[in-house]
């Protein structure tokens, strides 16, 4: 298989080293290159996951490097096509995403500071919470073209929420078709009307109430795996949305997914990024596909921007 481009992960925590490992056994990447700031990290996993590919029988490279807040170690990343962003704290028990702006503000924005410096062209995927906020910032601090700059968090609600309904009708999850637009947070926009099971409504298989509560664990999603696991939060089906969206960008697919991206008049909203249907291809987002919503999932979705867009409007100060 022909490889090439370079992708990059900041952040070799949970997710940012599950993300690397994906990637590189889609082994279509010429190199994944992994970054943290604790010493040896992203080296040592890098090494780690290298080792695997004689088993697994991937030829991507995978190289780690330790960088500095002030930037040292980020000339490895020049010229990737592709940065994720997934540095920053995950949630404690008890905490909301919105609890770590105030730090991973500071941590988003010294990274794209060096994305920018370093890997100029590159389509930016963001994953850090609160997602919808630290992808206003990264847009912000970047300047890059809003095609240029995505936040994972459609991709995984809209699984979690698929995942749930298959396992309440015990079915293949592959015969579940489910979506989630709005905000990764309170304000998540789950659309019924999108939802089907083998091509019949999910309405004529679930009663209303049943969806609801569907639709609510889904909303609690996050917080239900951090409960279990006590520190730290979900990172395999978080990595394989973010990573399936690299893919989509670095093979220019044209696939159209749920991400948090520039709403710019569509569904009579603008000036935000909020979870929309998108294409995703190698210019990052090539257009916002808009679709019928009933007038409930169209109200619901106009609030969570309204909600979205007072706190992204704070975040350039932090
Ligand atoms: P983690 O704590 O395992 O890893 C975070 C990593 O970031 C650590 O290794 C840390 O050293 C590193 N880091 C901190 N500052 C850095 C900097 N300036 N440069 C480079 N690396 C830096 O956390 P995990 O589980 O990997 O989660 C990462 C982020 O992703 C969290 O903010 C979490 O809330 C978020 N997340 C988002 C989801 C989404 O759907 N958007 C889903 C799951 C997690
Ligand atoms: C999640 O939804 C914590 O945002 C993270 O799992």
């Amino acid at each position: 298989m022909a490889r090439s481009g370079k992708v990059t992960v900041v952040g070799a925590g949970f997710y940012g080293s599950t993300t690397a490992q994906r990637l590189a056994e889609y082994d279509i990447f010429d190199e994944v290159v992994l970054t943290d700031i604790v010493e040896g990290k992203p080296e040592g996993l890098a090494l780690d996951m290298s080792q695997s590919r004689p088993i697994e029988g991937f030829e991507t490279k995978v190289t780690g490097q330790t960088t500095t807040p002030a930037g040292d170690g980020y000339e490895a990343i020049a010229g990737s096509g592709i940065v994720i962003i997934t540095a920053g704290l995950p949630r404690k028990p008890g905490m909301s995403r919105m609890d770590l702006i105030g730090v991973n503000a500071g941590i988003v924005r010294s990274v794209t500071e060096q994305v920018v410096k370093h890997a100029p062209e590159a389509v930016l995927i963001v994953v850090s919470n609160p997602l919808d906020e630290m992808t206003a910032l990264a847009a912000k601090v970047s300047q890059f073209p809003a095609q240029r700059v995505i936040g994972q968090a459609g991709m995984l609600d809209t699984a979690r929420f698929s995942y749930f309904v298959a396992e309440r009708l015990g079915v293949p999850v592959g015969s579940v078709q489910t979506l989630t637009l709005g905000s990764h947070g309170d304000t998540m926009v789950p659309v019924p009307s999108a939802c089907q099971v083998d091509g019949t409504a999910l309405a004529d298989l679930l009663g209303a109430d049943e969806i609801s509560a569907l639709v609510e664990r889904t909303r609690n999603g996050g917080a239900e795996i951090v409960g279990l696991l006590k520190t730290g939060s979900a990172y395999y089906a978080p990595s394989a949305a973010a990573a399936r969206m690299a893919r989509a960008v670095a093979l220019d697919t044209g696939l159209v997914m749920p991400v948090c991206t520039w709403v710019d008049g569509q569904y009579g909203i603008s000036g935000v990024y909020l979870g929309v249907e998108a294409e995703i291809g190698a210019t990052g987002i090539r257009r916002v596909v808009e679709r019928e919503l009933t007038a409930d999932e169209l109200a619901g979705l106009r609030e969570a921007a309204d909600a979205v867009r007072a706190k992204q409007s704070d975040v350039a100060s932090l």
